[in-house]
């Protein structure tokens, strides 16, 4: 099992390049099944979740071609196999867009249930009636959603709560129906409309996505396109977190400014500096912060993916403050941890009341999901002393070379395996 071994204290000064969206990459990958022709997507995250997503796709006969590690050439035509099951992508949330791009395409798709970070519990009850809405019969028999239908036709689908994964899987299938389909309260996230734009440059007809009320009619064929993903509002967001929690100065770059507008806002807010330029954001933090309330919400609200970032943040700042989680039921795991750390946190149902300490203690910890997990390297590296994070594997399914890119910026940071090792860092850095 390896580790972040971290040595906290130092500002994060410099300059960082932000990588392709995650959560668009792994909805564009599996849309890409739905041509014959070939498609080559660019800016892909060269992340865990996309490898797994990616085999998958290779193992029902697609061809996956690598041209680089953020660059895939893919051709779906070769597809024999509809049943999608490994027992890596039992463990993948994005499996599901498997789901609405096979039955979109063949009619037909047997799909392990989807894993991912355990946040709790994550129902596909939306996608599925969706499906069905347009026609599909779907069952759940031995751990796999088997979708299938003789036509899709397009319909009227309004969606009881905003999910981002069934609005762009409702959008897949319905690319291909007959006729016209219409998602209300749609999910506006930014990947939605990058999906939409990838699909439409592949010959599909979707209007609206960004809105509440998407669009969709159905085409009978979907061409070859290339396409680049857009920039990841999250990776990002987390960098800006960095420099805010370490006093630092952070030229996030390769960004599109709009979408990280929440985010900038509450940083403004509690007193950083921030500095917006065309496709890059500069975070300074120069003095202590200040308290504030934060809700996560649907976009352009506050993202939930930002949830445990923002909280290590306000764990520093002046004051008392609350973060509310209202997306997800278990998004707290990450406080016991930080606790450890000194953190002063109490979790009263979907709200965290966060007392601001001047200054976290470096421990040993664990990454209890993706974004805790880089939340809890964050504060290892405001922290005084050292910190271990531990399980970094969920770390590493969505930040690509994350120590290095810290280390860029001056982090005291290396990914090790042994007791051993850790060791050494720490007589190398004391
Ligand atoms: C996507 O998850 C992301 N995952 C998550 O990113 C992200 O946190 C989330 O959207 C919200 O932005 C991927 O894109 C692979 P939802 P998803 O459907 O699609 C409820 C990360 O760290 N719901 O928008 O699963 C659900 O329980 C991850 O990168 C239903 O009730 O999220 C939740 O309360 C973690 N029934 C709310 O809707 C459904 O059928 C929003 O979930 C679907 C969702």
């Amino acid at each position: 099992m390896e580790q972040y071994v971290v040595k906290g204290g130092n500002p994060l000064v410099g300059e960082v390049e932000i990588g392709g969206a995650k959560n668009a990459a792994l909805a564009i990958l599996s849309a890409a099944v739905m041509t014959d022709e070939t498609v080559t997507i660019e800016n892909i995250p060269n992340v865990r979740d996309i490898n797994v997503l990616l085999n998958a796709i290779q193992e029902i006969g697609a061809m996956v071609e690598r041209v680089d590690a953020h660059t895939v050439k893919m051709n779906g035509s070769f597809i024999r196999d509809f049943n999608v099951d490994n027992e890596y992508i039992r463990k993948i949330r994005a499996s599901y867009y498997l789901i609405g791009a096979l039955l979109g395409k063949y009619k037909k798709a047997e799909v392990a249930l989807p894993g991912g970070c355990n946040i709790g519990s994550r129902p596909i009850n939306l996608h599925l009636k969706g499906f069905q809405a347009l026609g599909a019969t779907v069952d759940i028999r031995h751990g796999l959603v088997i979708a299938s239908a003789e036509r899709l036709v397009g319909t009227h689908i309004y969606l009881d709560k905003i999910s981002v994964g069934a609005t762009i899987n409702i959008m897949m299938a319905a690319a291909k129906a007959e006729g016209k389909t219409i998602i209300e309260n749609a999910a506006k996230e930014p990947h939605v409309v990058d999906v939409a734009n990838f699909l439409n440059s592949m010959g599909a007809n979707i209007r609206g996505a960004g809105t509440d009320v998407i669009r969709i009619v159905g085409v009978e064929r979907l061409h070859k396109t290339e396409y680049s993903i857009i920039p990841d509002q999250i990776e990002a967001g987390t960098f800006m977190m960095a420099a805010a929690a370490t006093k630092g100065d952070i030229m996030v770059k390769n960004v599109i400014p709009k979408h990280l507008e929440s985010i900038s806002a509450k940083l403004l807010e509690i007193g950083c500096e921030v500095e917006e330029f065309d496709d890059a954001v500069r975070v300074v933090s120069a003095r202590r912060l200040r308290h504030t309330q934060v809700t996560t919400l649907p976009y352009p609200g506050f993202p939930t993916d930002m949830q445990p970032q923002m909280a290590v943040v306000l764990g520093l700042a002046r004051g008392t403050s609350t973060v509310t989680e209202s997306i997800f039921e278990n998004r707290f795991k990450y406080v016991d941890e930080l606790t450890r750390m000194g953190a002063s946190i109490k979790v009263e149902s979907n709200i965290a009341i966060i007392d601001g300490i001047k200054n976290y203690t470096g421990a040993r910890v664990n990454a209890p999901d993706l974004r805790a997990g880089a939340a809890l390297v964050i504060a290892g590296l405001a922290a005084e002393g050292i910190t271990v994070v531990d399980d970094i594997y969920y770390i590493e399914r969505g930040y690509e070379e994350f120590e290095h890119k810290l280390a860029g910026l001056g982090a005291l940071i290396e990914k090790v395996s042994t007791e051993k090792e850790i060791q050494k860092f720490t007589l190398k850095v004391s």
